[in-house]
C-alpha cells in the first residue's frame, strides 16, 4: 500500500540498464528478422523499423528471463517474436480504426494503403510464428494469446463494455505471455512461470488503464481501478526472487502506472 509512495519513479533508461546489452542484441535480431526477400514488402518493413516504440514487450521478455536464468538465443527469439506480434497488431489496428498517425509518423496504412498494411501485418504474424516454431510450449502459449487478442479487439468494436475483459484480451494477455515465454526460455520452474505470468497479466491491465487515461478513453473506470491495481501488481512481485531484476520490474510497474506518454 505504502509502496508506491516510497519507490521513486526511475527513467526508462535507468530501468533498462540491467539488460542494456541484451536489448542491443534484440535490436540487431529484430532488424534482421524483419527483412523481406522482395519489394515492396522490404520497404514497408524498413518503415516499421524506423518508427520504433518503447520496446516494452521485449523488455518484459528479457527481464522475465533474467530473473530466473541466463538470457539465451531462445529468449532473444521470444523477444523478437513479441515485438513482431505487437507491430502487426498496431498496423492492423490502424486499418480498423482508420488512423493515419502512429508513433508520431504516418501509420503504415496512411503511408502504403490499407491493402499493403493488412498484408504487412499478416507477413509479420507469419514470420513471427516461424521464429518460435521450434518450441511447442512457447508456440502453444502464443497461439492461444494471439487468438484471444483478436477476440478482444472484436468485442471492443462490437460495443461490448466489459472493461476488464476487453483490456485483458487486447493488451494484458500479450504482456502476460511476454513474461511467461521469457521465463520458459530459461527453463524456469512451472511455479515461477505461473507467478511471473500473473505479474505480467496485472502489469498489462495496469498499462492499459494508464493508456486509457492518457488517451482520454474510459477515463472514469480506469482512474477508479488503477491505484488498487498498482498495489496488487507490486504485491504479486513480492513472491518473486529479490534481485536487481526484481527491482527493475518493480520500477517498470511504477513507471507505467505514472507515465505521461
Ligand atoms: C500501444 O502500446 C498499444 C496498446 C496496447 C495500448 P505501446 O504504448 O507499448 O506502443 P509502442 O510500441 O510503445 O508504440
Ligand atoms: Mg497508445
Amino acid at each position: 500500500m505504502i509502496q508506491n509512495t516510497i519507490i521513486a519513479v526511475k527513467t526508462i533508461d535507468q530501468i533498462k540498464s540491467p539488460i542494456a546489452a541484451e536489448l542491443q542484441q534484440f535490436e540487431t535480431f529484430f532488424g534482421q528478422t524483419l527483412k523481406a526477400e522482395t519489394e515492396p514488402m522490404n520497404s514497408i518493413m524498413r518503415y516499421v523499423l524506423d518508427s520504433r516504440g518503447k520496446r516494452l514487450r521485449p523488455i518484459l521478455v528479457l527481464l522475465s528471463a533474467k530473473l530466473f536464468g541466463e538470457i539465451n538465443e531462445q529468449t532473444l527469439r521470444a523477444a523478437t517474436f513479441v515485438e513482431m506480434i505487437h507491430s502487426a497488431t498496431l498496423i492492423h489496428d490502424d486499418v480498423v480504426d482508420d488512423d493515419d498517425q502512429r508513433r508520431g509518423h504516418a501509420s503504415v496504412k496512411a503511408q502504403f494503403g490499407n491493402l499493403s498494411a493488412v498484408l504487412a501485418g499478416d507477413y509479420l504474424l507469419a514470420k513471427a510464428m516461424l521464429l518460435i516454431a521450434n518450441d511447442t510450449d512457447i508456440l502453444n502459449e502464443m497461439l492461444r494469446t494471439t487468438a484471444a487478442m483478436s477476440e478482444g479487439e472484436l468485442m471492443q468494436l462490437s460495443g461490448l463494455n466489459d472493461y476488464l475483459e476487453i483490456i485483458t484480451r487486447k493488451t494484458a494477455l500479450l504482456m502476460r505471455s511476454c513474461c511467461a515465454i521469457g521465463a520458459m526460455s530459461v527453463g524456469a520452474a512451472e511455479e515461477q512461470i505461473q507467478r511471473i505470468s500473473d505479474f505480467g497479466l496485472h502489469f498489462g491491465q495496469l498499462f492499459q488503464m494508464r493508456d486509457d487515461i492518457l488517451d482520454d478513453e474510459n477515463i472514469e473506470i480506469a482512474n477508479e481501478l488503477l491505484p488498487n491495481h498498482l498495489d496488487k501488481t507490486l504485491k504479486i512481485l513480492e513472491n518473486l526472487p529479490k534481485t536487481e531484476i526484481h527491482d527493475a520490474l518493480e520500477d517498470l510497474t511504477v513507471f507505467c502506472a505514472e507515465r505521461i506518454g
